[in-house]
């Protein structure tokens, strides 16, 4: 019996669930089971994207056949080759045999290495940019090298604005009657797994997947459909935005991922004193026996986490073998930008810390800290300051705004006093960050509206686009904080503080640039020169945005570069658009470099990025 789901009135979730499957790929496991999705669009012409792994092809089969009905399949758009999309293909070539394969030149290769049909009488090769018509539908195809095989391909429906997106955006987990994600409590219960999947599956190849964020921003997307897990049509930023960070190698958190291997419990009982250590600091933990967890979940709390710490035995003369192979897997897995600290036990000859050195040489930005502890056989109590030593030289390392969260209530008293008047001189059209701090969650975004307004009380106005989660926050908590941003701040702080929501994301993640106010709300301390703290007084309903009139509580000035004007960012910091002769029309947003397709902007319309409205558009 077939077992379908509608995603839009032309689109027809056919994969299937594998709940018994122990061992995706024969390496990660999938207590949750595993969904191969495979989607038919139902045109004057009927088109399939990708088939399914061998395991459920019988159930893909009768779906398939239900969903065309009396329709034959036209087409087959193969955009991964790998057995777990394409078992079905050979099948299809048998049961259609006028059926079009399309794919690309290198998935052609593929096609002939895995099946023996006659693929070349069959073939319409693509390339970047090419389309396929389908009658009401328009199929573009985006090359996307890498993520996670050398042929994958993800196709664009501008119709319906639909991004089939391949292994990106995936998640393991077998869809349990649900399609999308917002039918289920994706952040708690899912964004693990899609974390997991990710850093395994494609952590590997951050800068294609970063090539792929860049091509789809510059489309409108409505509806993300992956081949593993859920779809995206709403909160599509939720996933898209964590692609963000884990794409560059940001951490999520600013923590510390223990990960031990102890053969008799003495390793692990240095590496769980230290863990009490850090907690004791207010540091964040999650400790790891890599002789227990699978690899795959520690790759996965490795991505999210700041700071990793490995513990390990030393066996063989070398690291034991269970540290061995998870180092050896995070490294080919690419891991960078994290600050490491180990330690190693020995009861003769100890080397597992300059081996595991050794091994993170080839990372990028992998800070090892030299304040490491060597145990011989197990520690001592004359050996316990060692581990202070170290969980203080980790503490350091943490940013000001973890190290000293909030501040005391005299400083507030006198916040006050601490105005120095000279800041409103920095002010300008520019360009300024905005942040808020509502219970434990901080948050931060760009705004261009910051201006005084009275003298006596010392007042200032901000207008905040009430689709930034920082508006939110302000209207509830009634304060924030505004850094003034001068002419060295990079497009990257625009990207993380403008682009990227900070609902389910720490945008501060990865900026060791901050410090707190007296408010106990954060500023950017670099590429910042004054920082200007303040209380609401009055709002303004101004429709698409929320005009927040506050009286100045703190504001000081941080160095004497110049503002960043609104004109500066133009010139010389914003990257100019590139736009390809297939983009000739449209309109892109001056702001963030979104480009909308089309001959006419609808005037209510907002850059799904940058949230800036049609006005900031111009055409290209
Ligand atoms: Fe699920 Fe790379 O395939």
């Amino acid at each position: 019996m077939h077992c379908i789901k509608n995603v839009t009135k032309d689109l027809i979730w056919v994969g299937a669930n594998d709940r018994r499957l122990a061992m995706f790929e024969g390496v990660y496991s999938v207590p949750d089971g595993v969904s191969y999705n495979s989607y038919l669009l139902k045109d004057e012409k009927t088109v399939l994207f990708d088939t399914v792994d061998k395991a459920v092809k019988q159930r893909f089969m009768e779906n398939l056949t239900y969903a065309l009905g009396s329709k034959k399949l036209d087409y087959i758009i193969v955009q991964h080759m790998e057995p777990d999309h394409s078992a079905a293909l050979s099948d299809l070539i048998a049961l259609y045999p006028k059926m079009k394969v399309v794919c690309n030149a290198k998935t052609l290769n593929f096609i002939k290495q895995f099946h023996d049909f006659d693929i070349d009488s069959k073939v319409i090769i693509v390339k970047e940019n090419d389309t396929l018509n389908t009658g009401k539908h328009t199929l573009n195809f985006i090359m996307a090298p890498m993520v996670h095989w050398p042929e994958v391909m993800v196709t664009y429906d501008s119709t319906d604005k639909i991004l089939f997106s391949a292994d990106a955006f995936g998640c393991f987990g077998a869809l349990n009657g649900s399609l999308f994600a917002d039918e289920v409590d994706f952040n708690k219960d899912y964004m693990d797994e899609a974390r997991r999947y990710y850093a395994n599956i494609v952590g590997k190849y951050g800068q294609q997947a970063d090539a792929l964020l860049n091509k789809a921003a510059a489309v409108e997307i409505e509806i993300i459909c992956p081949l593993h897990g859920f779809v995206w049509r709403k909160n599509i930023n939720d996933i898209v935005s964590k692609y963000a960070l884990w794409s560059n190698y940001s951490p999520e958190e600013h923590g510390v991922l223990i990960a031990y291997a102890s053969v008799y419990g003495n390793t692990e009982n240095a590496a769980e004193i230290l863990s009490c250590k850090l907690r004791d600091k207010d540091i964040k933990t999650v400790m790891f026996d890599v002789s227990v967890t699978p690899a795959s979940d520690i790759i996965s709390a490795a991505f999210k986490f700041s700071h990793l710490v490995f513990a390990s035995t030393t066996y063989n003369a070398g690291i034991f073998v269970s540290m061995e192979a998870l180092i050896n897997d995070l490294v080919s897995h690419n891991i960078q930008n994290r600050t490491v600290a180990i330690i190693e036990n020995g009861s003769w000859a100890a080397t597992a810390e300059g081996l595991i050195r050794d091994k993170f040489a080839k990372c990028k930005n992998i800070k090892i800290i030299e304040t490491g502890v060597s145990l011989k056989s197990s520690l001592k109590k004359e050996q316990a300051a060692e581990l202070d030593s170290m969980a203080d030289a980790i503490f350091k390392t943490f940013p000001e705004f973890i190290t000293k969260p909030g501040i005391k209530e005299e400083n507030k008293k006198q916040a006050k006093s601490s105005i120095d008047v000279k800041t409103m001189f920095k002010l300008s059209y520019g360009l300024f960050i905005v942040t808020a701090k509502d219970g434990k969650k901080d948050n931060g975004c760009i705004v261009n509206t910051v201006s005084q307004v009275t003298e006596k009380p010392l007042t200032i106005s901000l207008t905040v686009n009430k689709a930034n989660f920082t508006h939110d926050m302000i209207v509830k908590t009634k304060e924030f904080n505004v850094s003034i941003l001068s002419e060295s701040t990079p497009f990257s702080v625009f990207e993380k503080f403008g682009f990227i929501s900070g609902k389910n994301t720490d945008k501060f993640a990865g900026v060791n640039y901050t410090g707190v106010a007296a408010n106990g709300i954060r500023y950017l301390s670099k590429y910042t020169n004054g920082v200007i703290s303040a209380k609401v007084n009055k709002t303004v309903d101004c429709g698409t945005h929320t005009l927040f009139i506050a009286d100045i509580s703190e504001a000081f000035i941080l160095s004497d570069e110049k503002s960043v004007t609104y004109q500066y960012y133009f010139d010389n910091i914003k990257p100019k658009p590139k736009v390809s002769k297939e983009q000739k029309k449209g309109f892109v947003c001056k702001i963030c470099s979104y480009i909308y397709e089309g001959d006419v902007l609808p005037g209510d319309f907002i850059c799904p990025l940058c949230k800036h409205g049609a006005a900031d558009f111009e055409r290209l």
